[in-house]
């Protein structure tokens, strides 16, 4: 019997190493994995370079305090303002530990209580990200709901405009719902969004916890709309695999944010900062990021081409390295029918099928898991059509 509370379906997989897109299980058996810890391990499992700075790191010290300089704080703040074009960073430990952080900055900056999210949205599992989450799914038998959230349907202006108030304190969005589906905000959607917040004194606070860190081809996914956001919040890829959080905000929200008013002992702790170093070094060179996008291109058009017969196949969606096959019923069943023949994926809502490969994937690794894929789709796609008649 397992001590674990069962707060997971586990898969029959027991990971003895990893490395790479690669994953080994104690049968001996390999995987590709393109679900990369769920868009954490950007660079692969056990990046030779950030290993290195981990270890390096583990000689010096492991832990102090915020009471003291932390430089490789510095550094990384550095490189994630300049990745970002805000001006500073709070470190937490995870995704939900920076939107928390994003709330209370919103409130506390603009005094007002009001936050409007997005159905289908997904933003942790701490009471306040619940809140925020758009989903009824996250909350069911956890009692009373933290206020003020108020959910907006997804890309429907008129809804936005009419829930805007004096009261909203920020809209908070991911530009790429990941969990939710995949569901990308319509550009021109998310660019209003952010004129009338800002008209009405309301922040705009992006979620990048699985966009950023170079996921779709860019630093940040907000940057590909060219959106001006007052609150980022990372997590995920920024230390590739180790606990770390962050949020990005604008200087003018330094005030709110003075000594005292928010915190965390193991926020910023210097050997996930030193993983973070190396792989945001890597991660945020412009030829890296190119290269995210033409693989990422590569492997929609690979499947595109290959499933456009396919009746239970929607439609793609996503961008860069984050990919999602639409299917007429649920993804789910073909998770393991791909673990069998050595794919590592995930869903996203009910019915995507959510890849998420290292962004520094081979293009033989694309062409392979490609191959996988489209089997086990058309595979099943085929009993589907048997069972259905
Ligand atoms: C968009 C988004 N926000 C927040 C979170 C929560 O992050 P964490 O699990 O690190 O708390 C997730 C996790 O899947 C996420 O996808």
């Amino acid at each position: 019997m397992s001590n674990l509370f069962p707060t997971y379906a586990r898969w029959d997989v027991t990971p003895v190493s990893a490395k790479g897109a690669w994953l080994t299980d104690k049968n001996g058996k390999t995987y590709l994995d393109f679900t990369t810890g769920i868009s954490v391990c950007n660079l692969g499992h056990v990046p030779d370079h950030v290993k290195q700075a981990v270890n390096d790191q583990l000689e010096k010290f492991w832990h102090t305090s915020n009471l003291f300089q932390i430089e490789l704080q510095e550094e990384v703040a550095k490189q994630l303002t300049a990745a970002s074009g805000l001006d500073l960073v709070f470190f937490a430990n995870s995704g939900a530990e920076a939107n928390e952080a994003a709330i209370k900055l919103a409130r506390k900056a603009t005094g007002r209580s009001k936050i409007i999210t997005f159905v289908d949205s997904f933003h942790g599992r701490t009471f306040g990200t619940m809140a925020a989450t758009g989903q009824e799914k996250i909350k069911t038998g956890f009692g009373p709901m933290l206020e003020k959230f108020e959910y907006v349907p997804f890309n429907d202006l008129e809804a936005l405009k009419e829930a805007l108030d004096t009261e909203t304190a920020a809209v908070m969005f991911e530009v790429i719902q990941g969990e939710g589906g995949l569901n990308a905000g319509n550009p021109e959607f998310l660019r209003q969004t952010e004129e009338w917040a800002h008209k009405n004194g309301s922040l705009i606070i992006v979620d990048e916890v699985q966009t950023g860190i170079g996921r779709t081809g860019k630093p940040f996914a907000f940057q590909h709309i060219g959106l001006d956001p007052d609150i980022v919040s990372s997590a995920k890829g920024i230390a590739s695999g180790l606990p770390l959080g962050a949020i990005i905000g604008k200087k003018e929200l330094a005030e709110a944010f003075s000594p005292g008013s928010h915190g965390s002992t193991f926020g910023g702790n210097p050997i996930s900062l030193a993983a973070a170093k190396a792989t945001l070094e890597t991660i945020f060179d412009e030829s890296f990021l190119t290269q995210v996008e033409q693989k990422g291109d590569k492997l929609s058009s690979l499947l595109a081409e290959a499933l456009s017969s396919v009746p239970q196949v929607k439609r793609l969606k996503g961008k860069g390295l984050m990919i999602g096959i639409e299917l007429t019923e649920e993804a789910a069943p073909l998770l393991s029918a791909a673990r069998q023949k050595g794919l590592l994926i995930l869903t996203a809502g009910t019915n995507t099928i959510r890849l998420l490969p290292p962004l520094n994937v081979t293009e033989k690794e694309i062409e392979q898991a490609a191959a996988l894929l489209i089997e086990t789709i058309k595979e099943h796609a085929c009993e589907s059509t048997t069972k259905n008649g």
